[in-house]
């Protein structure tokens, strides 16, 4: 099958290898999210976003180890939640055990704490990717001039910004600044920000013989950021994964770069 798999990854700081296609977990919990996430392993992700504030750790962990894969051909995200600034060991070492593993691939301040960019979370941060706790660290929702105060104070910048994406939400001058920066854009919500329903979108859907959601995902990669979407279903787990069958025109893209709001 024409997949996911089949799209080039990102390539972090350290050379870690992120695939562009992930699945996402926010609000999956206990056995359905241990069944979708096998779902997805099946279906060929092997990019997995979870998070502290999902309470879904442990069933992430199984579904992994469940799915016969090598730990090393998955890619792990989990996130300190902000409130656990300053006890960032002790978050970190939780997740590892709930995930059942040594290392996560990539470890993300959730949001900045209290607003602010917190650079002493990041030094804390920078030092468990140093011990080979985390194979890339990075933030979440934040802004460029919060990334440059944490760069400013410690010379190394995150690796990815995961933030909310979608056509509707598009904004080029904050994908370029990223860019610049050296840090990979990484969308969430790009799916839930979406009127599906638009007809710019289903007409090129129908163009493409693909679904609305195929097409918003794969404007995503058109645009080189990765995407996490989440579904409990089985169907659309597999087609939102379906994405290296068709491509979108410059035309198309530049369509849908200015699709309203839902
Ligand atoms: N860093 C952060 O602060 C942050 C915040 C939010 C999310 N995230 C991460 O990003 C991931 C994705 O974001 P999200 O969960 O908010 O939203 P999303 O993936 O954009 O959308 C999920 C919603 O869309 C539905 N859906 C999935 N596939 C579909 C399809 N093919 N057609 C129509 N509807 C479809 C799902 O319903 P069904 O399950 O019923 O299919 C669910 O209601 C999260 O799971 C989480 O891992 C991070």
């Amino acid at each position: 099958m024409a997949d996911g798999h089949e799209i080039p990854p990102v390539t972090l700081d350290g050379g870690v290898a992120m695939p562009m296609v992930g699945f996402g977990t926010w609000q999956l919990y206990g056995r359905q999210a241990y069944q979708a996430i096998r779902h997805a392993l099946d279906t060929g992700y092997r990019h997995v976003d979870t998070a502290t504030m999902y309470r879904n750790e442990e069933d992430v962990g199984r579904a992994v180890r469940d799915s016969g894969l090598d730990r090393r051909e998955v890619f792990i995200t989990t996130k300190l939640p902000s409130r656990a600034a300053g006890r960032e060991r002790a978050t970190i070492g939780a997740s590892l055990r709930a995930l059942g593993t040594e290392y996560v691939d990539l470890w993300l301040v959730h949001w900045p704490p209290g607003g602010r960019a917190s650079p002493s979370v990041w030094e804390e941060f920078l030092s468990v990717r140093d011990e080979g706790l985390a194979r890339a660290v990075g933030v979440s929702n934040y802004s460029p001039g919060q990334i440059d105060e944490l760069t400013g104070a410690t010379g190394q910048r995150p690796a990815v910004n995961q933030i909310p994406w979608s056509p509707s939400r598009h904004d080029p001058a904050l994908l370029a600044g990223l860019r610049e920066r050296g840090v990979a854009v990484e969308g969430y919500s790009s799916l839930k920000g979406t009127d599906l329903r638009n007809p710019a979108l289903t007409e090129i859907a129908e163009r493409h013989d693909v679904t609305p959601a195929q097409v918003v995902l794969r404007w995503h990669i058109e645009h080189g950021i990765a995407i996490i979407p989440k579904s409990a279903r089985p169907g659309r787990i597999e087609s939102n994964f379906a994405l290296s069958g068709f491509s979108l025109s410059g035309d198309e893209v530049a369509r849908l770069d200015s699709l309203p709001a839902r």
